[in-house]
């Protein structure tokens, strides 16, 4: 795999980049993280990441002792020495530290941060055409007085259960319901249904991530004039859905025209998602577009 890595103020190659076994974020999955992807070769929705980060840190008392342009210029350094050609994935994570084997934060004076680049694929023009299954798995989305769902946090077991047990169902992705018997999210996107024209997507309460690419979906809604609603979803919801998609920063708005085996709508990619694709994309491309000219 092609890419850099930079770990604690050294860069190098993806593959060999390492974190000693003692830090907090390997022995205890204590750390947050984000996942960004690049259009024109700019970050999109930077600033909004970065917020999330904070706000994933301050939510586990995760003091970061960088500021923004400091971290900028960390994201900087490791893009250019990835030196790749196209659209990037740049993943940052922040840890606990580096510290004696205890939950005491005392053990861990300074957190680690770890920012990794690599390549981003461009999009499966199938997937527009065919779209993709998902699975209704029967692992719960984490409760949030547990480790809230809001929290975009580096400890993905149950996520990682969930996304297992999709692919063994034969699925690309796998849907959760929250301790309420509620939709809430998938193991690693949000997801929406279709009904009589509008976009609905859980709501806050129902305890998920609430992902940038929902929330950029509002704006792109309404500049498409397509409704776009937070709703309180349940599984017998699915069965009465015209179209169906996910959202997530690397995989945009995927089409999904099975779940469970069974064809949402007609089993083809769906109007209503078509359009918010297509102009999801071209608000990407402007803004990034935008934001590369303004550096120049
Ligand atoms: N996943 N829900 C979960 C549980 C996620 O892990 C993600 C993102 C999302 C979508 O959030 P956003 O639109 O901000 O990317 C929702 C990233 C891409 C990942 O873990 O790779």
């Amino acid at each position: 795999m092609r890419g850099a890595a930079f770990v604690n103020g050294t860069i190098g190659p993806i593959e060999t980049a390492a974190i000693p076994v003692l830090d907090h974020g390997f022995m205890y999955g204590e750390g947050v993280y984000e996942v960004l992807r690049t259009y024109n070769g700019e970050p999109f929705l930077y600033d909004q990441h970065i917020a999330r980060l904070r706000r994933s840190a301050a939510a586990i008392h995760l003091d970061l002792p960088f500021d923004n342009a400091m971290l900028r210029s960390w994201v900087d350094r490791t893009s250019a020495a990835a030196g790749l050609e196209g659209d990037t994935y740049i993943r940052i994570l922040t840890t606990r530290g580096i510290g004696d084997l205890t939950y005491d934060v005392r053990a861990t004076p300074a957190p680690s941060i770890v920012i990794v680049v690599k390549g981003q694929a461009a999009p499966d023009p199938r997937l527009r055409n065919d779209g993709i299954a998902i699975a209704l798995v029967p692992i719960l989305r984490n409760h949030p007085g547990s480790v809230n769902p809001i929290i975009k946090s580096n400890n993905l077991l149950n996520n990682a259960l969930a996304m297992q047990e999709a692919n063994r169902r034969g699925a690309d992705e796998g849907l959760m319901c929250n301790y309420r018997g509620e939709l809430s999210e998938c193991s690693q996107s949000n997801f929406f249904i279709v009904s009589k024209g509008a976009a609905l997507t859980p709501k806050n309460e129902s305890g998920l991530l609430e992902g940038l690419t929902r929330n950029f979906l509002f704006e792109v809604g309404h500049e498409a004039g397509i409704d776009v609603r937070y709703e309180t979803l349940y599984p017998a919801d699915l069965l009465s859905a015209d179209e169906a998609f996910i959202t997530s920063t690397t995989r945009e708005i995927s089409p999904v025209t099975s779940i469970d085996g069974r064809a949402v709508g007609n089993g083809k990619p769906g109007a209503v998602t078509k359009a918010l694709l297509d102009a999801y994309r071209r608000s990407a491309h402007a803004l990034t577009h935008a934001s590369v000219e303004r550096r120049w």
